[in-house]
């Protein structure tokens, strides 16, 4: 029989509880070996079958395999709402930034698209009251809500507590000053520090610069290799519909899919009339992805198995639509493997190409700090630079 525990394992928050960050790692770490030790003392609370109170509690117990105790939050939406708010705001130590975060959601304002947008928040809460409840000033939720609309990446972290308002604030206005508009938004060589979630080495600008130029909003992009979501987040912030899939799933959202299986069988209806597909497979084995993905093959299977992708995308890509591969050469032994070129060659056997240019390897690299490491390793500027190649479906 599967242990209760496991069996609540894709139990979703509730959208009031996700009005307040989760733990710090520290504090995280804290809480489970507390767990650990004493068991689970306080029970998770469930509203409309899905936590109320308890996400951390929840996780930790996941995570130690130890069976959590839950019981039915008794109450209207209000109460909920009421219930949150004083577990959350005095339990939590919670800093200004973050305060202003959850006073920025709880306002009725509109809130620039942001996620939490969507949640079921009574009416009628104004931004002074919210500022009220939550100590916080009605200037620093202002802030929040334009770095929502400017940097919206670092939400995140502002609300892991890992950055304040003010500092991200204060470096959005210098670069505003500094930088000209077209540049800050589609210079794709001229990255700020951490612009993005962390988790992922492509620079979102990338992602930015390819939505913007060659999809709408509500269009639906397609990323199968999706490593840490990168490609859905930028998605979502900039309007987009996204499906993503990846052999090794990090996130939730990520479907878990081997594209060796082909696309006929994917798990998610929804896929058709995509309007942009986003290939950034391995680079054949330069990182090793481990089990049955594409890292772990010769070269020339690796290229029958990227032949064989792009054959199948015609059915789920619409008339217009476009395929853009990210891909990077590799030199082994003395030996250039110019993995672009080759995959070049591939895809345009079945489409058109439309753009083929150079963007940086990672975020925060700039040419003037890889040069000398380029010239060690006998290169001009390759372990810098990845290509970006874009192709198009022209309706037969
Ligand atoms: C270069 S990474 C993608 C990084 C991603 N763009 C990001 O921003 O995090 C390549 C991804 O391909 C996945 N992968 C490898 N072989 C695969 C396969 N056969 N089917 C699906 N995904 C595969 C790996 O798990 C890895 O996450």
């Amino acid at each position: 029989m599967v242990p209760a525990w496991m069996e609540v394992k894709k139990m979703e928050s509730h959208n009031l509880a996700n009005l307040f960050p989760m733990m710090q790692e520290h504090e995280f770490v804290r809480l489970k070996q507390d767990i650990k030790e004493n068991g689970i003392l306080e029970d998770i609370e469930l509203y409309e079958n899905k936590i109320l109170d308890g996400r951390n509690r929840h996780k930790a117990c996941l995570d130690l395999g130890v069976t959590p105790r839950f019981k039915e939050f008794e109450g209207n939406h209000q109460d909920a709402l009421n219930y949150v708010i004083s577990k959350n705001l005095h339990r939590r130590q919670l800093n200004e930034s973050q305060r202003g975060l959850v006073a920025s959601r709880f306002a009725n304002l509109p809130r620039g698209g942001y996620e939490y947008a969507k949640s079921e928040l009574p009416i009628g809460t104004s931004l002074e009251k919210a500022s009220k409840m939550f100590n916080v000033s009605v200037r620093t939720i202002a802030r929040i809500r334009e770095i929502e609309k400017k940097r919206p990446l670092e939400i995140e972290r502002i609300s892991r507590g890992e950055v304040s308002v003010g500092r991200i604030y204060g470096e959005l206005k210098r670069e505003e000053a500094e930088t000209p508009e077209w540049q800050r938004f589609l210079d794709v060589w001229n990255f700020k520090e951490n612009t993005g979630d962390g988790l992922s080495n492509l620079p979102p600008e990338i992602l930015k610069n390819l939505f913007y130029y060659y999809t709408k909003e509500n269009d639906l992009i397609f990323d199968p290799f999706a490593g840490s979501g990168l490609t859905y987040k930028v998605a979502k912030e900039m309007g987009r519909k996204c499906i993503t899939s990846d052999i090794n799933p990090r996130e939730d959202f990520i479907i878990k899919w081997n594209v060796d299986e082909g696309l006929k069988n994917f798990p998610d209806e929804k896929l058709k009339n995509v309007k942009m597909i986003f290939l950034d497979p391995p680079y054949w084995n330069m990182v090793n992805y481990g089990g049955d993905g594409w890292s772990n093959t010769s070269l020339s299977e690796f290229y029958e198995k990227f032949e064989r992708l792009v054959s199948n995308l015609d059915n789920i890509l619409c008339d217009n639509g476009v395929i853009s591969l990210i891909m990077m050469p590799m030199k082994i032994k003395g030996n250039y493997f110019d993995l672009g070129f080759e995959c070049y060659k591939i895809i345009q056997k079945y489409y058109q190409i439309e753009q083929r240019i150079s963007v940086p390897l990672m975020r925060n690299w700039s040419i003037d700090k890889r040069l000398n490491k380029s010239k060690e390793m006998g290169e001009i500027l390759t372990s810098s630079l990845r290509d970006l190649i874009i192709f198009k479906k022209i309706k037969r």
